[in-house]
Parts: C-alpha cells; sequence; structure tokens
C-alpha cells in the first residue's frame, strides 16, 4: 500500500511524464512541417516513450492499492526557433525530469518505501540514458552549426537513431 505521500509523489511524476509526451510531440509536429523527416520521426518516437513512461506509473499506483490521476496539459509551444532550440529544450526538459524523479527516490527513502524505491531505479537508469544521448545530440549540433548540408546529413541520422530506439523499447 502507498503511503500518501509517495501516492501524490508519483501523480505528480505522472503529469511530468505526461507533459513531456506532449511537449515532444509538439516539437515533431513542427519539425514535420519543416521537412525534417528524421527528427520528427525521433521525436514522434520520443514522445510515445514518454507516455509509456506515464502509463507504466499510472499501472504502479493501481496496483499498490493507489489511484492514479490522470492530468490536465498545459499547451506545448507550436513554433520553435530551430533544430538545435529543440533539442536544447529537450536536454533542459530532460534535466528537470531527472531531478524529479531523483526526488521521488528521496521521498521513497524517508517513507521507507523500498518496493517504489526499487521500482524508481529504472526511471533513474532510463533518465542517464536520455540526458546522454540528448548531449550527444547537441554535440553533433553545435560542431553542425548552420551548415546546410551537415544539418541534411544529421536530420537522415535521427532517423537511424529512431531505429535503434525502438528496438530498445521492444525488449521492454
Ligand atoms: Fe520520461 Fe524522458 O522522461
Amino acid at each position: 500500500m502507498l503511503s500518501g505521500k509517495i501516492e501524490d509523489a508519483l501523480n505528480k511524476q505522472i503529469a511530468i511524464e505526461a507533459e513531456s509526451s506532449q511537449f515532444y510531440l509538439a516539437m515533431a509536429s513542427w519539425a514535420e512541417t519543416q521537412g525534417l523527416n528524421g527528427t520528427s520521426t525521433f521525436l514522434y518516437e520520443h514522445s510515445d516513450e514518454e507516455r509509456m513512461h506515464m502509463l507504466k506509473l499510472v499501472h504502479f499506483v493501481n496496483e499498490r492499492g493507489g489511484k492514479a490521476i490522470i492530468p490536465v496539459l498545459q499547451q506545448p509551444p507550436s513554433e520553435f526557433e530551430s533544430i538545435t532550440n529543440i533539442f536544447e529544450s529537450l536536454l533542459n526538459h530532460e534535466i528537470m525530469v531527472s531531478e524529479q524523479i531523483n526526488h521521488v527516490v528521496d521521498i521513497c527513502l524517508q517513507e521507507k518505501d523500498y518496493t517504489t524505491h526499487n521500482f524508481m531505479q529504472w526511471y533513474v537508469s532510463e533518465q542517464i540514458e536520455e540526458e546522454a544521448l540528448a548531449r550527444t545530440i547537441m554535440d553533433k549540433l553545435n560542431m553542425i552549426g548552420t551548415d546546410k548540408g551537415g544539418l541534411y546529413l544529421f536530420d537522415r541520422d535521427l532517423e537511424r537513431i529512431s531505429g535503434s530506439v525502438n528496438k530498445g523499447q521492444s525488449t521492454e
């Protein structure tokens, strides 16, 4: 059985994962309108992954005798300045998500809820991977700068990365 404090923290995390999914969906849609097919494929998949993160929490809360709250979502931006701007926002967003997850882990220790603590370790590992991927992408973009040929190849590369993200998901 979840304590009220843990249930609240997990419900807050459900909202954060849902917001992440919505945020990346807005980025994906913008990229699609710019003809950035690789970038939009990558972001649509990333959005789906965040929804999966949210659902995993929803099921956990309900199975542990709590009640998952499906949140109202804020409208994400519909315009972005550039690909670099998108991935900068994505990295900053993931850093914020990692901080929130660490906060939930802290609460688990305070409440001595080792089951939820164990469950949250999956999110801790996932965040390490997501932040690392976002940093790698930002390094590439910083190297490319405004070179159009470089950006074209970058967009094509992302299509390839998207395939491997998918493979990762299907093995879970
Ligand atoms: Fe589920 Fe990328 O935070």
